[in-house]
């Protein structure tokens, strides 16, 4: 996938059964970040701070991405290639989540910086801004939650085969 770089090591070692737990315990924790995201851009009208927790748990989702990508896909295809489809399309998901995360989200940090003046350009992308912070979040969730109602099933029956 579109990733490299960082040094954040995959460990092959910890058991499927545990990794399925703490993917979505962090499913879990990375929802209450999305939360906060929410509650930023609606309530507080505040891109700026919204972008700014995108931006710190951004190294994690992609450490996220990353694992599943290597070790889910890895038993889906070993052992349910014939019921891989779904997983695979859901994987695909990550494309936009990198893209709005290495690219996206710096457009966004640099338009909030001037948020003094407003004029009717800046009006309409902090309209634009808004629309697209609340998109990333309303489509993490659903990605989360296909996850765990599709991939790690598929992956906890696939593990059980020899
Ligand atoms: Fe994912
Ligand atoms: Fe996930």
């Amino acid at each position: 996938m579109a990733y490299s770089g960082r040094n954040r090591k995959i460990n092959f070692n910890e058991p499927i059964p545990q990794m399925i737990e703490r993917l979505t315990r962090e499913h879990r924790s990375f929802e209450s970040k999305l939360e906060e995201v929410e509650h930023s851009v609606n309530i507080n009208n505040d891109s700026g701070y919204a972008a700014q927790i995108i931006r710190n748990m951004s190294e994690s989702v992609i450490h996220h991405a990353v694992e599943e990508e290597a070790r889910l896909m890895r038993v889906i295809m070993q052992k349910a290639k014939q019921e891989s489809a779904e997983s695979i399309k859901i994987m695909q998901e990550h494309n936009w989540v990198m893209n709005f995360l290495k690219n996206r989200l710096t457009g966004i940090e640099k338009t909030v910086k001037f948020d003094s003046e407003t004029q009717p350009q800046q009006q309409h992308d902090e309209e634009q801004t808004k629309k697209e912070l609340i998109e990333f979040v309303t489509n993490l969730r659903e990605h989360f939650l296909e996850e765990e109602q599709i991939v790690f099933p598929l992956v906890l029956k696939a593990n059980l085969l020899q």
